[in-house]
């Protein structure tokens, strides 16, 4: 018998539900964006995405049921992320989810939306599996994984400042290429030098898996302003390809140590970030040089989507692991 998760997933400005069987065959994987509401705001306001959230749950989950031609009496749990995002987004999702689960009798099952990117990798993909390192980045969060099983995790870095993704958009913005900013570098960089502007790479302490993304953008703010009281004229490629090499330099190099140093050949990608063309180049490369091998969730996967929610929650509903109705948004929620 085929099993069937039914997934929310609203922890920021993505309002998506999916239907997945067997926690890897995608039935439906519906997203409905809130990026044109937020675009003019520069970035995403929490009060308009919770409202947003509201408004179109209903309506996403039943779209998902449909396109996957699957009743709701068909379900066999619901999986839900309770956290880390925007407590307010966060809880729209999660209180949707409750009510699913307690009329309909089904098991609730929690998910750490981190725990789901990395699960995207598990998607439409049955023989990739742990133990392997998987580096996520996305706009909030930035770790080097090992992930030893399904369900069992080991923070090896983080960021200690800013995210990736979150560089990528600051940047974005200061030269004037809005918001969503890490698409828009990526593009940009493609007809840049990335040689033109030497920007400072920070590896922070030898063996250290952490991240430091601040002082990166405070050097291409720095640089931005030195140009503008010089008037000098910018070339916001060059910039985009410059600060892109020298932010996926860092991601490569300390990822394919971490993976030395654990003996582990097998890396992954997760987050929106990992969507960016020259990091999946940059990292396929460097994995080929050291004889180890590279999966890439494919973009849709790799931005938020409850797909890789509904696949996370699989293997916790295979373990038995499910959630009471008091489970709480925990906004803050780590690995
Ligand atoms: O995983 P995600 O959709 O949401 C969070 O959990 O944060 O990641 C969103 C982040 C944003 O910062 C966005 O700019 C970045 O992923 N992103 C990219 C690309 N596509 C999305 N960054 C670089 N290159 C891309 N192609
Ligand atoms: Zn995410």
């Amino acid at each position: 018998m085929m099993n069937k998760i039914l997934a929310i997933e609203t922890s920021c400005d993505e309002t998506s539900a999916a239907i997945v069987a067997d926690g890897k065959t995608v039935l439906s994987n519906i997203i409905s964006s809130q990026i044109d509401t937020h675009k003019i705001y520069g970035g995403v306001v929490p009060e308009i995405a919770s409202r947003k959230h509201v408004e179109t749950i209903s309506a996403i989950v039943d779209e998902a049921l449909s396109a996957a031609d699957t009743k709701l009496s068909e379900v066999d749990a619901i999986a839900v992320t309770y956290g880390p995002g925007l407590v307010g987004a966060v809880l729209i999702g999660l209180s949707y989810a409750k009510g699913l689960s307690f009329s309909l009798k089904k098991p609730l099952i929690g998910i750490n939306h981190i725990e789901g990117h990395i699960a995207s990798n598990y998607i439409e993909n049955p023989d990739f599996a742990p133990p392997f390192i998987c580096l996520v980045v996305s706009g909030g969060h930035t770790y080097i994984v090992h992930v030893k099983d399904f369900c069992d995790y080991e923070v090896l870095g983080k960021t200690r400042d800013d995210a990736a993704g979150e560089a990528f958009d600051k940047v974005a913005r200061a030269v004037g290429l809005g918001y969503p900013g890490g698409p828009k570098i990526d593009k940009a960089a493609t007809t840049g030098d990335k040689n033109a502007i030497k920007f400072p790479r920070i590896y922070l302490e030898e063996e250290s898996y952490d991240f430091s993304f601040s002082g990166l953008k405070s050097a291409v703010l720095n640089y931005l302003n030195k140009c503008n009281m010089m008037g000098q004229e910018i070339n916001i490629n060059d910039v985009a390809a410059s600060f892109q090499q020298a932010a996926v330099e860092v991601l490569v190099n300390k990822t394919i140590s971490a993976a030395i140093r654990t003996g582990v050949s097998k890396i992954a990608l997760a987050g929106g970030v990992a969507a960016n063309t020259f990091l999946r180049h940059e990292m396929s490369n460097a994995c080929a040089q050291n004889n180890m091998t590279l999966n890439v969730p494919k973009p849709v996967y790799c931005t938020d989507n409850a797909a890789m929610i509904a696949c996370q929650g699989y293997f916790r509903y295979l373990n038995g692991e499910f959630s009471e109705l008091d489970l709480n948004a925990v906004p803050g929620l780590g690995l």
